[in-house]
């Protein structure tokens, strides 16, 4: 329903190489351009750009299209919504009652909870007390209109008068509405402040509610729903967009109100997270949405524990390119109160001297090290290692280990040799294509080599334990461990008939027929011991990756220092 002339304009204005080469780095190959695949896995550039056809293509994984095709599925976004950015991008703006109509039918949760904030908004008109909160906190009119900010008054059953279906099931699956124990409902925000929350297609998906004096508790938010999952959703996203885009930078703050009041005073492009910890979830869309991601914290210990796992996020999904620092406020202040007293161009200038995550991850890592000890040298270099090994952007990665060996008084290939030579951090240093997922999901494949080493060989079983092995893919293997155990030494055919007509039946008889074109090639005891020891590295890599993404506790702590190579 968008004008067809206007969807060849953007594709006449726009150039396929631009729009992808802001999402990856593009290396020119004849007359085409070529990088590594951003929608499948792989380590040689399978991925073309033709600027001739204006079309990308993957040859491994067949991802095609046009620059709006790119901008859908790169964004995640639909076409309106791609053909609005890319317009933007353009300088064009979409012809808008075009757009009304060719947005997709909302679900019916949303129609509540847009009801529910035109009333808070009128109601927050009708209450001097919530406006002069705001007031006093120095909102000024434009900027509540903006956030569409609104006043829930006190009351038990104010949203009655409002929604029609309030004893219906809507209310109480949109989160405004609270069923109790005896089945009376009750609205779940009364007396506060209210701040809609706006998924990413720019519709409201719940709120947050500040109580206006002392109460508890402070912030009350709605409860995750159908549209609602706090790890998603970035406040201010929606009224941010624009200048991210624009200005190509991202900040992420805390609150709602540093959101709020940030972009009163001009830094539009701020977001937060959710009053919940940043998830890779959140990490990942920062990372796709501009080339510099600042992260502020508080200053105080609680605050770079945050920082520090924000830090864990990003390191999977870090890019070539892009810069992701973190900003630490002087003590007492957040963004909010910081903007307030000292205006947005002293802001501005705190954000220059943001660390870069390269910069804190090693400052980090060195004062938790004694730098002028061998001792304290060697922990660092191991540290650092658990954690570059999360890294798969390769030039960044390259760089970080040529920081790490200067602080650890080491060549580069002093350190590599270290990396490569440690059992525990294999190849992924240098190959830099390791990602900590892909050992959860080798680890159907390597159980099943096991259960057909056994099954060639079933006295292997003898000095294993079932419960060694856990996870998906891993139950046949359990199952006949715990067979062969009970039973002692069993044939291939006795195996074969004991599994007979259970559920692994079919799996079995597969892999017994796999086992007859291997027989005779391998080595079956040594295969075993290897795949044995793999599988013990995966899970501790696996283990690794988990702790890492954590605050650890003083136990995890030494769970980690064992785990890591010694
Ligand atoms: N938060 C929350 N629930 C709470 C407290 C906080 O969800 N009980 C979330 C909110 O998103 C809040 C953010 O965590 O904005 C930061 O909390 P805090 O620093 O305590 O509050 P401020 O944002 O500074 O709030 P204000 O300035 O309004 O006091
Ligand atoms: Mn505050």
């Amino acid at each position: 329903m968008i004008p067809q002339s206007f969807i060849d304009d953007l594709l006449n204005r726009l150039s396929v190489v631009d729009v992808v080469g802001r999402a990856v780095t593009l290396k020119k190959a004849g007359a085409n351009y070529q990088s590594c695949c951003p929608f499948h896995e792989e380590k040689t550039p399978s991925f073309t750009v033709s600027p001739s056809k204006q079309f990308y293509h993957c040859f491994g994984c067949g991802a095609h299209g046009n620059i709006i095709d790119f901008t859908m599925a790169w964004r995640n976004l639909s076409f309106v919504q791609a053909i609005e950015e890319l317009a933007h991008s353009a300088g064009l703006s979409v012809p808008k009652n075009e757009l009304k109509r060719a947005e997709r039918q909302p679900d019916i949760l949303t129609p509540l909870l847009e009801e529910a904030s035109n009333f808070y908004r009128n109601s927050l008109k009708g209450s001097k007390r919530a406006i002069e909160y705001l007031k006093a906190r120095g909102v000024t009119g434009q900027t509540a209109a903006r956030f569409g900010l609104g006043y829930a008054p006190p009351g038990w059953q104010a949203l009655a008068k409002v929604l029609k279906n309030y004893e219906e099931q809507g209310p109480i699956d949109s989160g405004l509405v609270v069923l109790n124990d005896s089945g009376r409902r009750y609205d779940r925000f009364r007396d506060r402040i209210m701040f809609p929350i706006k998924g990413h297609r720019g519709r409201i998906v719940g709120f947050g509610g500040r109580v206006l004096d002392a109460g508890e508790p402070k912030y009350l938010n709605s409860p995750e729903t159908r549209l609602f999952e706090k790890g998603r959703e970035l406040y201010g996203l929606v009224q941010a967009q624009r200048a991210i885009h624009s200005k190509n930078r991202v900040l992420v703050v805390e609150g709602y109100m540093d959101v709020v009041m940030l972009h009163q005073h001009g830094i539009d492009y701020a977001v937060a997270t959710l009053g919940t910890a940043t998830t890779s979830t959140h990490a990942k869309a920062l990372i796709r949405l501009a080339d510099e991601v600042i992260f502020s914290f508080d200053g105080d210990a609680a605050g770079r524990r945050a920082a520090w796992r924000a830090l864990g996020h990003c390191l999977q999904v870090i890019e070539d390119g892009k810069r992701v620092k973190f900003l630490f406020l002087p003590d007492g202040e957040d963004p909010d109160s910081f903007v307030r007293d000292h205006g947005a161009e002293a802001f501005e200038k705190l954000i220059e001297t943001a660390q870069s995550l390269s910069r804190f991850m090693l400052d980090h890592l060195a004062s938790e090290s004694e730098l002028n000890t061998e001792e304290g040298r060697a922990k660092f270099v191991k540290q650092a290692g658990a954690m570059l090994q999360q890294v798969t952007a390769p030039v960044y990665q390259l760089l970080l280990r040529k920081s790490v060996a200067d602080m650890a008084g080491l060549s580069l290939e002093e350190l590599d040799g270290i990396y490569k030579a440690n059992i525990s951090l294999p190849t992924s240093i240098t190959t830099n294509n390791l990602k900590v997922a892909r050992s959860v999901r080798s680890a159907p494949s390597l159980s099943r080599h096991l259960v057909r080493l056994i099954l060639m060989q079933p006295s292997l079983a003898m000095d294993l334990q079932a419960d060694e092995f856990s996870g998906a893919g891993t139950e046949l293997l359990r199952a006949l461990i715990e067979m062969i155990k009970l039973n002692g030494e069993m044939t291939e055919g006795e195996l074969e008939q004991q599994f007979a007509r259970s559920e692994f039946e079919n799996t079995i008889s597969r892999i017994l027929s796999e086992i007859r074109e291997l027989n005779g090639k391998i080595e079956v005891k040594q295969e075993f011991m290897d795949a044995i020891k793999k599988w013990h590295l995966q899970q501790r890599k696996r283990r690794i990756g988990e702790l890492l993404k954590t605050e650890l506790t003083p136990a995890q702590k030494l769970e980690l220092l064992g785990l890591l190579p010694h």
